[in-house]
């Protein structure tokens, strides 16, 4: 490392410490002394164990570590402690602790004796990539996080599947074993999905124990009627594990971040094709209004990638962002970026680029030699996200025309195969789309066609992001 590098390292390394709650904090953490942790830091090198102790840590935080930066991440995953009780629906919680992963939580499993005789810890952290914890009094759990943390740190209590019994448990509040303890000592939402055998589901006392979780704000998922594991139908199955993330990821969003657990991809500026090490074909596109999409995405609780051609506004806090040039290097950068669950093709990417680049510069030689430049057809990125096999669930381009706007447009969201489409009426008097900072917009879907504006490009880009929250929650 250059000491400039290490400057950086040991600013970064300070700053992690700080938000891992200081120095003294960490040396109780990863049991070292003060030398030692001052020797990770001089030498610019954490040993593995300590990084993954460090990792930990600041996931339980919600937060994420990057090993190689020390960068604390903000974009804070949710901790969801799932408790798996005993019934024969328990090999399904496997599959729960997948749909949850996926939906972006951290998931701490809990499973009761019971439990254990359907499925194992180790097939249950070999899911989650954490400790699966199963014992009240194991003295290496209390070391590394009492019965108590592990309660307090949960966003949500989930008990899948939930047996007659634990519910009878919850309702008349014992603590006799490590879920029943970290179900009374929780402070944060409970939800249950109860499995179990008609009969039991429908006797009066099942019954009366809900009712009394109920009215202490337990949410209950399920169960639906059909086949029971036990064979016979009725009411009792499991829901299904995708249903049951759905409904849990949707309990522990906050109203203000509707779009949190999503992952959009946001492309802005306009592409440069070189000609030669000094010339190129581009565009006046500002980066204004990709921007602010990214921004407002980002500040409604999305995880957003953003892929800039060069531009002179600054980059936004809150989001990562990718620096191209070309076309062909914004598709290889979103393309690296999915899965994504949205894609916001902003970017005013040229439509051809020179057939052949020039490694030195083209000389201008007598008046009668003129060179001709032969260009060829980049790839259309909208178009190609839009059929990609990974195609996120939401595809929104833009469209600028100058004339028969609404019609043109609504051709271009069929033949680029997007959802929607937000046309911008060019008026060059108005000086509005290019560098200017109002807009005019169209929005246009299958079966909507509003007008927006003229608006600034944030406030369109605040009602495109409101716009984008409410397709997914109604997703
Ligand atoms: O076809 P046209 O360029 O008018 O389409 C505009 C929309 O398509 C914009 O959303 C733009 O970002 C996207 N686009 C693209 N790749 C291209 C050309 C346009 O993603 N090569």
């Amino acid at each position: 490392m250059t000491q400039n590098d290490m400057a950086s390292y040991y600013a970064r390394f300070d700053a992690m410490a700080e938000q891992l709650g200081g120095r003294r904090a960490l040396q109780s953490l990863l049991q070292v002394g003060p030398s030692a942790l001052s020797n990770y830091r001089n030498r610019g090198h954490i040993p593995a164990d300590k990084l993954q102790r460090l990792q930990s840590e600041a996931k339980m935080r919600g937060l994420l570590l990057h090993p190689d930066t020390l960068e604390l991440s903000n974009h804070k995953a949710p901790v969801i402690l799932l408790i798996i009780t005993g019934g024969v629906a328990a090999y399904k919680a496997l599959e729960l602790a997948r749909r949850l992963g996926d939906a972006g939580a951290i998931v701490r499993g809990v499973m009761t004796k019971s439990a254990q005789q359907f499925i194992t810890p180790l097939a249950l952290s070999a899911l989650t990539g954490e400790k699966t914890y199963t014992e009240l009094f194991d003295l290496t759990d209390e070391q590394e996080m009492g019965h108590i943390r592990l309660a307090r740190e949960a966003e949500l209590v989930l008990v899948a599947p939930a047996t007659a019994n634990f519910i009878a448990k919850m309702a008349q509040g014992m603590a006799d074993d490590l879920a029943s303890t970290l179900c009374l000592a929780s402070t944060a939402p409970i939800a249950i999905a109860p499995a179990m055998n008609p009969a039991m589901w429908a006797h009066p006392a099942t019954q009366a124990n809900l009712s009394i979780l109920a009215a202490r704000g337990v949410h209950q998922i399920g169960p639906d009627a059909g086949d029971t594991a036990c064979g016979e139908i009725g009411t009792g199955r499991l829901t299904a594990p995708d249903e049951i993330a759905r409904t849990v990821m949707k309990l522990i969003t906050p109203a203000d971040k509707p779009l949190s657990g999503q992952h959009i991809i946001v492309t802005s500026g306009p592409t440069f094709e070189p000609i030669d090490p000094v010339r190129f074909i581009g565009n006046h596109s500002s980066g204004q209004q990709g921007h602010a999409i990214a921004r407002a995405c980002a500040a409604l609780g999305a995880q957003v990638t953003l892929v800039s051609g060069p531009v002179s506004v600054p980059d936004p806090e809150d989001v990562k962002i990718v620096h191209i040039q070309t076309a062909q290097e914004m598709l290889a950068a979103v393309e690296a970026a999915l899965p994504a669950t949205g894609f916001i093709g902003c970017a005013a990417v040229a439509d051809w680029r020179p057939a052949q680049f020039a490694d030195s510069k083209m000389k201008k030689q007598s008046h009668s030699h003129i060179p001709a430049l032969e260009l060829v057809e980049n790839p259309d990125i909208l178009a190609h996200i839009a059929h990609h096999k990974n195609r996120p669930n939401l595809v929104v381009g833009f469209a600028a025309e100058t004339e028969n706007v609404a019609a043109y447009a609504s051709e271009k969201r069929r033949r680029k195969g997007c959802d929607w489409i937000l046309a911008n009426p060019v008026h060059q008097e108005r000086g509005t789309v290019f560098g200017a900072s109002m807009n005019d917009i169209i929005y246009i879907t299958e079966t909507d066609n509003e007008s927006w504006g003229p608006l600034t490009k944030t406030d369109i880009a605040d009602r495109l992001a409101l716009k984008i929250a409410a397709f997914f929650t109604n997703a």
